[in-house]
């Protein structure tokens, strides 16, 4: 089974590379990703580690924006709070550190993807790049995209998987990556959504192929704890977007 699996994959994989497949995906010059942050804190307390959402979060979060080019392309360029001092109330909002670190996974993101960023115009200054994020994120709200389609977040409901998707293609035009997360014996969460943008940072297709038929949900294993499941959704279940406010109490506590 597994053997006719990867064989599959093969196929597809060759079969995208011949296609127009191959353009969108070398297309994409950065990828914009958004977190559920209930879905986020709820992993990372079945693994015994802090998470807290701030009263005032009541959306989907930025995770990073990361361009394609690489990853760490300028130890000579270091993150300076300094420079995006006027962002910094809005970043705490938009692209809170749940871990409650601070500024420091701004810093990780700074250092790991932008300082990738300073071929693009629009990105080649600190400022720049958090201010890009924010913008994206101000254009991108998913809990509206989804509510339009009438999904909203829910203690039990489940949704099909092909209605998120759906929801996201008719805001973008396109398919971005929707990632889920499953802990052992429970449903799938909606997790993270990758929107992936081409040069003038605007949506294109993401590598779908690779995405949906090659990664499923693959487990992350931890020392001594319970392996989590992370990844793209399984398409044939249904998809948990986990409710809000019990949520949150139930993580804040
Ligand atoms: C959000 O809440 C935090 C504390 O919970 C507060 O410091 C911050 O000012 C609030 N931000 C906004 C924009 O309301
Ligand atoms: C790395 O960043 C420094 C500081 O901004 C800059 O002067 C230098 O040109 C950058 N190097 C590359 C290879 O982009
Ligand atoms: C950080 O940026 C500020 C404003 O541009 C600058 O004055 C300061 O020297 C920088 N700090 C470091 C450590 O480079
Ligand atoms: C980016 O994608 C949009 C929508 O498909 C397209 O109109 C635009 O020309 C593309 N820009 C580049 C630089 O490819």
């Amino acid at each position: 089974m597994m053997e006719v699996f990867l064989q599959l994959c093969v196929l597809l994989l060759v079969a995208a590379a011949e296609s127009s497949h191959r353009k969108e995906y070398t297309d994409v010059a950065v990828i914009f990703t958004q977190q559920w942050p209930m879905t986020f804190c709820l992993e990372k307390h079945a693994h015994q580690e802090p998470c807290v959402i701030p009263d005032n979060v009541t959306f989907w979060t930025i995770h990073g924006l990361w361009p394609k080019n690489g990853e760490f392309c300028n130890a000579s360029w270091p993150f300076n709070e300094t420079k995006i001092k006027e962002l910094v109330p809005l970043l705490k909002l938009y692209w809170p550190d749940l871990k409650g670190h601070g500024s420091e996974f701004w810093k990780y993101e700074w250092d790991k993807h932008g300082t990738c960023a300073g071929s693009l115009p629009e990105m080649n200054s600190e400022f720049k790049y958090f201010n890009k994020a924010l913008e994206l994120h101000h254009n991108q709200n998913l809990l509206k995209i989804l509510s339009n389609m009438g999904i909203v977040p829910s203690l039990k409901n489940t949704y099909k998987f092909a209605d998120i998707e759906m929801a996201f293609h008719k805001a973008f035009g396109v398919k971005p990556k929707v990632q889920c997360i499953k802990e052992k014996d429970q449903k799938q969460m909606l997790g993270q959504i990758e929107v992936c943008l081409n040069k003038s940072l605007l949506p294109i297709a993401c590598r779908v192929i690779h995405q949906y038929v090659c990664r499923p949900l693959v487990e992350v294993k931890r020392d001594g704890r319970l392996p989590a499941l992370v990844g793209a959704c399984q398409r044939s279940h249904g998809v948990l977007h986990e409710e809000e406010v019990s949520c949150r109490r139930r993580l804040n506590k």
